[in-house]
């Protein structure tokens, strides 16, 4: 019996069956406590862009720690390198101009920008805008304001009631998001929260059209627009370094983290359009923003941040994700015609799941990949998800996509 408790899982299941250790990284590839070695499907949990075991991010750390590994940011504290990775962020932001707030992952930055959204509205003499809408299928993370927003049966139960003033609706209709406006009065609602692919509901891509329209229609009713590119972000829709770019969405708020270290050390990033930001910035207003983390900022992993951002921008990652939509596409479709797949949900970024007709044998199924080399992990109600690195090759994926031919033949 070990002590670790690991999150998202049935520990007497692991306890029965054992864990899966991972030791070492290199590329796109993992190796376990046996030496064997896996491709890795999904980097990690969709978080290492650049590949495991990159040498440039480790020294970035460890000079950073030798200088200092961290300060406070609190007030008008702050270190050299987490104001150089602020400009930085805010020079390839969505919206020109915006600000940028440091947290410690994806959970830290949906409350953040929860918390920010209603604040603006008090702000604005109008604070009966409290209600914050999520859809169906999505994932904030885990936080109390994630939990609430969130549209995956099962994350919401058993932990008594959660946040108040929240709505939800279909994640795939437009109209469906205009009619709940209407129906709780637009003077209510603060912000809509909108993965621009879902991602942990079970990597869907959005409808055609379906991003600008709801996009639109907050804007008609001045609900706030928060695109949660937690997942989506740095890179990994492919072709921008933001989905937000990529659909020309020109969100209030954009959530980040995972793909800004590319998981080396945890840090989020809350991206906040000049508008909704201009009330906490005001001189001699005396308004405070009562909210942060003592790690918001980390100079550490500011410093990787900076260089996680080089090896984007130096080796074309942006690009090479657009490369593996096509190939993730070319290689996984074919899998929609096994008798034991329903779809293969891809083309949008460097995303893809493969959706099974009997969702509870997805476990199965990624064990079985793990025989064969490649370590994955279901998503959604039956799917497995697949989210390499960028660097992931062509051949690789190739070797990827047979692998789960032949499991699903197992
Ligand atoms: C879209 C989205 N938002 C928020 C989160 C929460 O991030 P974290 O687990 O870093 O708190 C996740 C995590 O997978 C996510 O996919």
């Amino acid at each position: 019996m070990g002590a670790l408790w690991h999150p998202f899982s049935d520990m007497g299941a692991v306890e029965r069956d054992g864990e899966f250790v991972i030791t070492r990284g290199e590329g796109a590839y993992v190796f376990d406590d046996y030496g064997q070695r896996y491709l890795d499907a999904t980097a990690g949990l969709w978080f290492a862009n650049v590949g495991h075991g990159r040498s440039e991010l480790a020294d970035a750390a460890a000079e950073q720690m030798r200088t200092i590994a961290a300060y406070s940011t609190f007030g008008d504290f702050t270190t050299d390198v987490t104001v150089q990775l602020a400009e930085r962020l805010a020079g390839i932001a969505p919206v020109p101009g915006s600000k940028v707030f440091f947290t410690s992952g994806g959970s830290d930055s949906i409350e953040t920008a929860a918390k920010i959204a209603r604040r603006y509205w008090v702000e604005r003499g109008e604070p009966t805008r409290r209600i914050l809408v999520g859809r169906d299928k999505a994932y904030h993370g885990m936080h109390y304001a994630g939990t609430s927003l969130a549209g995956i049966p099962g994350n919401h139960d058993g932990y008594g009631e959660l946040v108040a003033d929240q709505a939800h609706v279909a994640w795939d209709d437009p109209e469906d998001l205009r009619a709940t406006i209407e129906r709780l009065g637009p003077q209510n609602v603060a912000a809509f929260f909108c993965e621009p692919v879902m991602g942990a509901g079970g990597v869907y891509p959005p409808p055609e059209d379906y991003l600008l329209a709801v996009r639109k229609i907050c804007g008609e009713y001045e609900v706030l627009f928060v695109a949660d590119e937690v997942v989506t972000g740095f890179g990994r829709i492919g072709g921008s370094w933001f989905a937000s770019s990529r659909f020309g969405l020109e969100p209030d708020f954009v959530t980040t983290a995972k793909g800004l270290t590319s998981g080396y050390v945890p840090m989020g990033a809350v991206f906040v359009a000049p508008k909704v930001a201009a009330p906490f910035f005001e001189t001699d207003a005396g308004r405070w923003l009562r909210h942060g983390y003592t790690y918001s900022g980390h100079a550490v992993a500011a410093a990787v941040a900076l260089a996680n951002l080089d090896i984007i921008e130096q080796e074309g990652l942006l690009d090479e994700a657009l490369r593996l939509q096509e190939t993730l596409t070319e290689q996984l479709s074919p899998l929609a015609h096994h008798a034991a797949v329903t779809e293969v949900r891809c083309g949008t970024g460097a995303l893809a799941a493969v959706q099974l007709a009997d969702a509870p044998s997805a476990m199965a199924l990624a064990k079985a990949l793990r025989l064969r080399g490649v370590s994955t992990r279901p998503v959604g109600a039956g799917g497995i998800q697949i989210s390499p690195a960028l660097i992931m090759t062509d051949d690789q994926v190739t070797e990827m996509a047979e692998a789960i031919g032949a499991a699903l033949d197992d």
